[in-house]
């Protein structure tokens, strides 16, 4: 398209999942960046395309009542966080829409009863675990360390980062030094961070054989910082402690007295606070009794499972990552809990081992997939006498097209869902629903 620098006014109606706002011109959906819901503002054109054009936001002319100063200077440019103009207390309105947006358009579907949204005082400094990208820029004759550009592949030039612990955020320009100061800067691709309240744990991704010097450095930088450090030259496998000798990574859920080991590059939910609450709706959804029979699906080190088996007298949980299913072993020997087992399987894929390896009888099931959901394994395990369903997501669309199959196949009811705040300033959106017969 030929440059087009004129100037136009929209009025915003809605906005995306990525916090784009949405306006309606000449019958032509236009996506402006930047923009909120019920905001007057002028824009440029910067794409045209077939169904959408996109907008870049020239000035606010009527800003809405719900926009506040973002907190952080890289707001625009870190794709890390694209909530930040909006007020804390909105954005997971915002994120509630977007649930019931989905459940409605995706799954056809309304809730007869919304939960209130799960929310914690901590809008900063919350998130526990990330990947950090790491890249030697020649232009700048320095290494980056940060998350990604907005929309694009380069590595954000920031020196600190508002929702990173403020511990792992003021290190993130001593670990640029760091690399730049090893023998190949330039095969350092990320850092993989898990903070903890007794330490925090970084694991290095090097392509390359590091030198008896890197080593040493890396390890100097451990012993200056007081954190851990581990080296990952290929694969998950070859994950490496460096420094110190021994380290134990650890959380807790303290109203269920269990506590949780794990490996720095586990999948752990990202904000401790939000988990534990979280654990507690799920329990309390599932209305657990000491007869119950639970099935639990794509469990992890479980975070759900241990809790739950606390209060019922069997259940059985599924997950795909082999050294998680160990964890979860591990923990669940170490909080002195017997009632349960775990399996290692493949759930989109291993239909005829996951039935054999299912228990007799289960009257509840819970589970929490990954983004693309649970459309393949839920009518394989979902029987008669499954009373209730309790369903964890980080994604309101596979829910929504989940709960269609639960709703129209398998005779389910949505009872109950909401949304908690799990990544505040992020367009990230975390839900819950209870389905029943
Ligand atoms: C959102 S996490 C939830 C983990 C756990 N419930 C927790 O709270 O820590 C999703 C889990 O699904 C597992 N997973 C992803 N794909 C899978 C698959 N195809 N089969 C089984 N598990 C899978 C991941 O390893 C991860 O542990």
């Amino acid at each position: 398209m030929k440059h087009d620098t004129t100037i136009y006014i929209a009025e915003v109606v809605d906005l995306t999942h990525e916090a784009q706002g949405v306006a309606r011109i000449d019958n032509k959906t236009v996506f402006i960046d930047g923009a909120l819901p019920g905001e007057r503002v002028s824009f440029r054109y910067q794409r045209r395309k077939r169904n959408f054009d996109e907008g870049e936001l020239v000035e606010i002319l009527e800003a809405s009542p719900d926009r506040v100063q973002p907190h952080c200077e890289y707001f625009g440019m870190c794709g890390g966080c694209s909530f930040q103009h909006i007020k804390a207390e909105r954005q997971i309105q915002y994120k509630e829409k977007q649930l019931l947006d989905s459940l409605k358009h995706v799954g056809g579907i309304t809730i007869p009863t919304l939960l209130p949204p799960l929310d914690s005082a901590e809008h900063w400094g919350y998130r526990t675990k990330a990947r950090l990208g790491a890249k030697w820029v020649k232009k700048k004759d320095r290494v980056l360390v940060g998350f990604r550009e907005k929309r694009k592949p380069f590595i954000a030039d920031m020196t600190h980062c508002e929702i990173l612990p403020t511990d792992v955020s003021s290190l993130l320009p001593a670990f640029a030094t760091l690399i730049a100061s090893l023998s190949n800067p330039d095969k350092v691709p990320q850092i993989e961070v898990a903070a903890t309240s007794a330490i925090n744990a970084y694991v290095i991704r090097h392509m390359f054989d590091l030198t008896e010097e890197d080593i040493n450095k890396l390890l100097a930088f451990a012993k200056e910082h007081g954190v851990a450090i581990y080296s990952q030259r290929s694969g998950p496998d070859s994950i490496c402690l460096l420094y110190p000798e021994s380290v134990t990574l650890q959380y807790d859920i303290a109203p269920y007295d269990v506590s949780f080991e794990f490996q720095p590059s586990d999948f752990t939910q990202v904000n401790q606070t939000i988990n534990a609450r979280m654990v507690a709706q799920a329990l309390e959804l599932l209305e657990l009794d000491s007869n119950d029979k639970v099935l639990e699906l794509f469990s992890g080190l479980g975070n759900f499972s241990l809790p739950i088996a606390k209060q019922v007298a069997q259940i059985t949980a599924f997950e795909g990552d082999k050294g998680l299913v160990e964890r979860a072993l591990q923990n669940a020997q170490r909080n002195g809990i017997e009632n349960i087992q775990f399996y290692t399987a493949d759930l989109f894929d291993e239909t005829d081992l996951i039935k054999k390896q299912l228990p007799e009888e289960y009257n509840k099931l819970f589970l929490d997939p990954p983004r693309s959901g649970a459309m393949q394994i839920l009518p394989k395990v979902v029987h008669k006498k499954i009373e209730r369903i309790v369903y964890v997501s980080c994604n309101p669309a596979t829910l929504a097209r989940d709960a269609k199959i639960l709703v129209e196949a398998l005779g389910f009811k949505l009872q109950k869902a909401g949304v908690m705040d799990m990544f505040p300033q992020t367009s990230h959106v975390e839900s819950i629903a209870l389905f029943t017969r």
